[in-house]
């Protein structure tokens, strides 16, 4: 479903070529580009810092969404908006006050997303909605590509789409999309999905038109 927009995460790309790897993927369609910021204390993996994300920004086209899966979160919101993030969502189990980092993140002048993990419910965020751009609804437990859909999201997806109603804001959803799952979000509601081991598996820079064909599969 093409209204659907594909935010592959490069957490699945080969990490000694990323300028090759975006530049494959948005040559193939890619709508937006996440970057999955782990900081191995919120999560338990570690990876990009603002440098990082300051040397991938160059090649990215479309529209770099930042994923900050750290706590704390706020005095790095300046550093990932400064290295080029486009949006930059921040998770609400990260900190006690996440009205005030929606706030510094607006005042960077970038897009603002709020993340719910597996065990959040929908309700946690109502009160934020209006600082958002986007909600970011997990369907796995945050830190490494590859794993299960947790199928609770599917209906958490749907409980969002009523609670925000006729607002403009994004529903993105992250972890174990595949052909077989992304249908189930899309029709509960969810409008830009992110995708890591389902875009980049069996393909290379060198076989871009594999990345291709998993997108659209999806
Ligand atoms: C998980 C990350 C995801 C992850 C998705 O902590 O936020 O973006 O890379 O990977 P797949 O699509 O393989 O589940
Ligand atoms: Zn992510």
């Amino acid at each position: 479903d093409r209204s659907i927009k594909i935010a592959p995460s490069i957490l699945s790309a080969d990490f000694a070529n990323f300028g090759a790897e975006i530049r494959a993927i948005e040559a193939q369609g890619a709508d937006w580009v996440h970057v999955d910021v782990m900081d191995g204390h919120f999560v338990p993996n570690l990876t990009f810092g603002p440098p990082a994300v300051k040397a991938f920004r160059p090649h990215v086209k479309t529209f770099m969404d930042v994923h900050l899966m750290i706590a704390p979160v706020d005095p790095y919101i300046e550093a990932y908006a400064e290295a080029g993030a486009d949006m930059i969502t921040a998770h609400v189990e990260a900190g006690p006050h996440i009205h005030r980092t929606l706030q510094a993140i607006k005042a960077q002048g970038v897009k603002a997303g709020v993340v719910l993990n597996p065990g959040t419910p929908a309700e946690a965020v109502a009160d934020v909605l209006d600082l958002c751009d986007m909600v970011l609804i997990m369907t796995v437990n945050p830190g490494f590509g590859g794993q299960k859909f947790i199928h609770s999201g599917v209906e958490k997806t749907r409980k969002m789409r009523q609670m925000i109603g006729d607002r403009p804001i994004h529903i993105q959803i992250d972890g174990g999309i595949t052909p077989e799952t992304a249908p189930l979000v899309a029709e509960a509601g969810a409008d830009v999905l992110v995708a890591g081991s389902a875009v980049f598996k069996g393909g290379s820079v060198d076989t871009p038109e594999v990345y291709g064909a998993n997108m659209r599969a999806i």
